[in-house]
């Protein structure tokens, strides 16, 4: 027992909530209802939810008993210095705005500090960070590492940045238009995959040198600091704290969405050095999200908030989640379907294009994918492929691919079981020995932004 990834997660479960198991043909209707778009079913028709892992944790017995206590006082509340010392204490930054989620934040910090015209260069930018990005007037571009565009292999960071390219841009003829380097850990873009101490560290080492700012998009600080502990030498020893707090100290500010890491259903953060930038950015948050001790949440929220960031950083917690990953990577990988190497933590990204080589890009096999575990066994998932990424015309016909046809399997903290994820594996395993059952898609009407939130679509070779 002496192995800390056979530990059973440190905690046992107390309230629990029915999930609804459909027939198939109640799952066949309910797709068709949804126009074929999971983003459009409704909850209580779904059976394992691994559509995001935002918002979607279990709360501890501490957290909703710290939660009972809120102070709700329009200004100055208790629960706001309590939320604030915790996240002082993590963080290291002087000033911190707490937000009702990562996007307000987002949309604070970057209509404050970018300009139109400026760059804002990151690893990789999560869709609404770039949304708030292109919105603030600035270009949001993606600078992944190499190794990060080889789905299968296990080089240990695939979330770092291009640091060659990155030096390039800052000292070429766009250097001057950059407002903000921002990294996000871990990479949600581009398959939950962790960045290194020594790559953050060079980021700031050339942020420094040509005198731009360089933020975090610390979403999944915790997860990240654990990747690093297990996979970066030197870094065995410390604890994932005191590695997260060193991450935050590498950068000049941070954004964080608190619906992943932070352990609760609700909440963000913008935490920030400069007087000056943390005093317009404090003006703005009044404005739009609500007082600066309260930010759009209430005074239960932050307590579960600074329970939770206590949580979410105890090792045990961590090891038998990042376990639970893996296992069900293998268990996965063992049923046929492919997986994004090395596994995350957050989530899990299954190789579509590779799965079913029967379907062009344009009849979009991850979504495909992902409507076959739903139609199989109830499982709701997000696509990350050409429905959502790539370019399509007039006609909705595609244009431009996405690099990679992905499906994302998002894993909510705490809330599901060993038997949950193996018949997660089961169904997959069903559908991978007769992938070419699985049929294409085609898109009937879409908004013009956002499209994968709102698409309908028909499948192909049903007369739709
Ligand atoms: N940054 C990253 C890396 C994210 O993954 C998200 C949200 C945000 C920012 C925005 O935060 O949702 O609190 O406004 N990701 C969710 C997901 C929605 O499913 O991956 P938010």
């Amino acid at each position: 027992m002496s192995d800390p990834r056979r530990l059973p997660p440190p905690y046992r479960i107390k309230v629990v909530e029915p999930i609804p198991f459909l027939s198939a043909e109640e799952r066949a209707r309910a797709l068709d209802d949804a126009g074929h778009n999971p983003f459009n079913l409704r909850a209580d028709q779904i059976t394992v939810d691994l559509l995001s892992d935002s918002g979607t944790g279990a709360t501890s017995a501490a957290q909703e008993a710290a939660a009972a206590v809120g102070d709700e006082s329009y200004a100055g509340a208790r629960s706001w210095f309590r939320f604030r010392d915790e996240a002082a204490d993590l963080t290291g930054y002087p000033h911190l705005l707490p937000v009702h989620q990562g996007r307000a934040g987002e949309r604070i910090l970057f209509t404050t500090l970018l300009k139109p015209g400026q760059i804002c260069i990151s690893n990789t930018h999560f869709d609404t960070t770039h949304a708030n990005v292109e919105l603030a007037g600035a270009e949001a571009r993606d600078l992944p590492c190499p190794e990060a565009l080889d789905l299968d292999s296990d080089f240990p960071f695939k979330g770092d940045i291009d640091l060659a390219g990155l030096e390039r841009t800052l000292a070429g003829p766009d250097g001057p238009r950059v407002g903000l380097v921002l990294m996000t850990i871990t990479n949600n873009g581009l398959g939950a995959q962790p960045v290194s101490m020594a790559n953050l560290e060079a980021v700031a080492s050339l942020c420094r040198r040509f005198g731009v700012p360089f933020f975090l998009d610390g979403a999944r600080f915790a997860e990240n600091a654990w990747l690093i502990r297990s996979r970066e030498p030197g870094y065995a020893d410390w604890t994932p704290r005191q590695i997260a707090t060193r991450v935050f100290g590498l950068a000049d500010g941070c954004v964080i969405s608190l619906k992943k890491d932070g352990l609760s259903a609700i909440g963000g953060l913008i935490g920030l050095r400069d007087d000056d930038l943390f005093a317009r950015c404090e003006a703005n948050l009044i404005a739009t999200e609500g007082f600066s001790t309260y930010g759009g949440l209430a005074g239960h929220d932050l307590e579960r908030l600074a329970q939770g960031l206590r949580e979410v950083v105890e090792p045990a917690y961590l090891a038998a989640r990042a376990a639970s990953t893996a296992r069900l990577a293998r268990m996965i990988n063992e049923a046929g379907v492919d997986t994004v190497q090395p596994a995350g933590i957050h989530a899990l990204y299954l190789n579509a294009g590779r799965l079913l080589p029967h379907l062009s890009p344009a009849e979009f096999p991850g979504h495909s994918l992902g409507c076959a575990l739903y139609l199989e066994g109830g499982i709701r998932c997000a696509e990350l492929g050409s429905l959502y990424l790539g370019t399509i015309d007039e006609q909705y016909r595609l244009v431009t691919p996405a690099p990679f046809e992905l499906v994302r399997l998002a894993i909510p903290r705490r809330v599901y079981t060993e038997e949950h994820f193996a018949y997660v594996a089961d169904t997959l395993g069903a559908i991978a020995k007769e992938p070419e059952r699985v049929r294409g898609y085609r898109i009937v009407s879409t908004p013009p932004l956002l499209r994968h939130f709102k698409v309908r679509l028909a499948p192909l070779g049903a007369g739709g």
